[in-house]
């Protein structure tokens, strides 16, 4: 029988040939198929923005999207299929990757993030993006009192960011609700976050998601980030 190939990091796979990895890649978009939320990404290969570019209009405008999807992203996703090509890391998911990456190269650790970062981001942003479900909602009330409350912390995580990074709200591994932020492109997936879960909300606070429309004003960025929130796509993550 064929040696599938999800490897503690460290093994060596037994039988590397073509065929299995062709097999594990159709397991991949099966799952990915299956799974509720966007968190199975196939590694190599680039997925599409599921908007235009000026679909975010007026919050995020139709240019730093094209320039931050179609380069800034674009760049992380080629430097990290350049940085896993022929190595172990090709068979490892990316849940797996992140959570070994303190003894991994920093190239796999900056354009891995970079990658899936970008992609979450994507997905969890829509102009009337509705609400969250019911069970998202009991969960933020439970984690942080009210919605604003969330709100507020969410937004001072971007804020007091200092330089690049992100800001995330993450389920722990009991279902609980936190915020935090990470430095450059570094996610609560990884090994080296001080606080570990997995992300459902992500903002990118890097000058590059803002500075053409909003400048120096991070706040202000911030604060229009509140109105492209795909509430649906987040409910279906935590669930
Ligand atoms: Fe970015």
């Amino acid at each position: 029988m064929a040696v599938m190939f999800a490897l503690p990091f460290g093994a060596i796979a037994q039988d590397s040939s073509e065929t299995n990895r062709e097999k594990d890649n159709t397991k991949n978009e099966i799952n990915s198929k299956t799974q509720k939320s966007m968190n199975t990404l196939n590694k190599f290969e680039f997925p599409q923005l599921p908007y235009a570019y000026d679909a975010l209009e007026p919050f995020i405008d139709k240019m730093t999207m094209e320039i931050h999807y179609s380069k800034h992203h674009k760049a992380y996703f080629d430097n990290f299929v350049a940085a896993i090509k022929g190595k172990e890391m090709e068979s490892m998911s990316m849940e797996q990757i992140f959570a070994n990456i303190s003894d991994l190269p920093a190239a796999v650790r900056n354009n891995g993030g970079g990658f899936y970062n970008h992609h979450l981001y994507w997905g969890n942003m829509r102009v009337n993006g509705g609400k969250p479900s019911a069970k998202l909602e009991a969960a933020i009330v439970k984690a942080f009192g009210s919605m604003e409350e969330l709100k507020k912390q969410f937004s001072d995580a971007g804020k007091t960011r200092f330089g690049s990074g992100w800001a995330w709200l993450s389920k722990d591994d009991k279902g609980n609700l936190f915020v935090s932020s990470t430095p450059n492109q570094d996610n609560p997936l990884m090994s080296v976050a001080e606080k570990k879960g997995t992300p459902i909300l992500a903002m990118d606070v890097w000058e590059h998601a803002y500075y053409l429309k909003y400048q120096n004003k991070r706040p202000d960025y911030i604060e229009a980030f509140w109105n492209v929130i795909n509430w649906e796509e987040i409910s279906a993550r935590f669930e």
